[in-house]
């Protein structure tokens, strides 16, 4: 499906535009499929977001979380995109403890992480080895490098196209991230980029000739719905 590109004024219009549309996609999945699966991006532009989620009165019940990476640090630890995302959003809301479905961080050998987490994911939508499950919304940011989630320029993560989760690596410090092939299985994809220092990375994502590998958002093809919301200072005179 081609995608939709949104330049919005600033920030804040960029999140209340993604507010909108997460609220629009929660309400179709609830709708066709009793429940929305929904994937959390870390790192610091969808913050707000998360913060205007703590606001909305939802079915929180029939909304389960999970996490396109993750850091391979404790729950507890700053740079946990789960912490984040409970101290902001989830922990303020009646959701039940067993619809978030958190990366785990807890094993010594990341690989066997990435490992139980695609059992926990096959697990949950009945789904076998070599099948990718359509989750309903997955929110994405990039890098100024390009990367998106841990999928990072020049890394084994970018050729893994046999499982759902593996192991990314950013200047050798393991992360665990969806693969392209799982989150390309998604019914929606939003993209929310913000500020003047993403623009580079967005003209070559954008670019007709440019590697994947130096720029791994360009590997995001989804089948299903594909949306950039850009504020002006990242993406203000981009051509698609
Ligand atoms: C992470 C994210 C990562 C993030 C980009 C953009 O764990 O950091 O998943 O892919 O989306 O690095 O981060 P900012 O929004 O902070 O610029």
């Amino acid at each position: 499906m081609a995608k939709t590109v949104e330049v919005l004024p600033d920030l804040a219009s960029l999140i209340q535009r993604s507010l909108e549309i997460t609220l629009a996609e929660i309400n179709r999945a609830i709708a066709e499929r009793g429940q929305c699966t929904l994937v959390l991006a870390g790192g610091g532009t969808p913050k707000p977001l998360y913060e205007a989620m703590a606001t909305e009165d939802l079915p929180w019940e029939k909304i389960h979380i999970f996490w396109g990476d993750e850091r391979y640090v404790p729950p507890s630890h700053p740079d946990s995109n789960a912490g984040m995302a409970r101290q902001v959003w989830l922990d303020r809301v009646d959701m039940p403890a067993a619809n978030l479905h958190p990366m785990p961080t807890d094993e010594a050998d990341p690989t066997v992480s990435a490992q139980k987490y695609e059992q926990h994911l096959q697990h949950f939508f009945a789904s076998n080895p070599g099948e990718f499950p359509a989750l309903d919304l997955i929110f994405l940011g990039i890098g100024h490098d390009g990367h998106t989630a841990s999928l990072f320029p020049h890394t084994e993560a970018l050729h893994v196209h046999d499982h759902l989760i593996t192991v990314g690596n950013k200047d050798g410090q393991p992360r665990l991230t969806f693969t392209a092939p799982l989150i390309n299985q998604a019914r929606c994809v939003m993209f929310l980029v913000a500020g003047e220092s993403k623009r580079h990375a967005l003209s070559q994502i954008f670019a007709s000739q440019a590697e994947a590998t130096d720029y791994p958002a360009r590997l995001i093809q989804p089948s299903g719905k594909l949306l950039w919301l850009l504020d002006q200072p990242a993406g203000d005179g981009l051509k698609p």
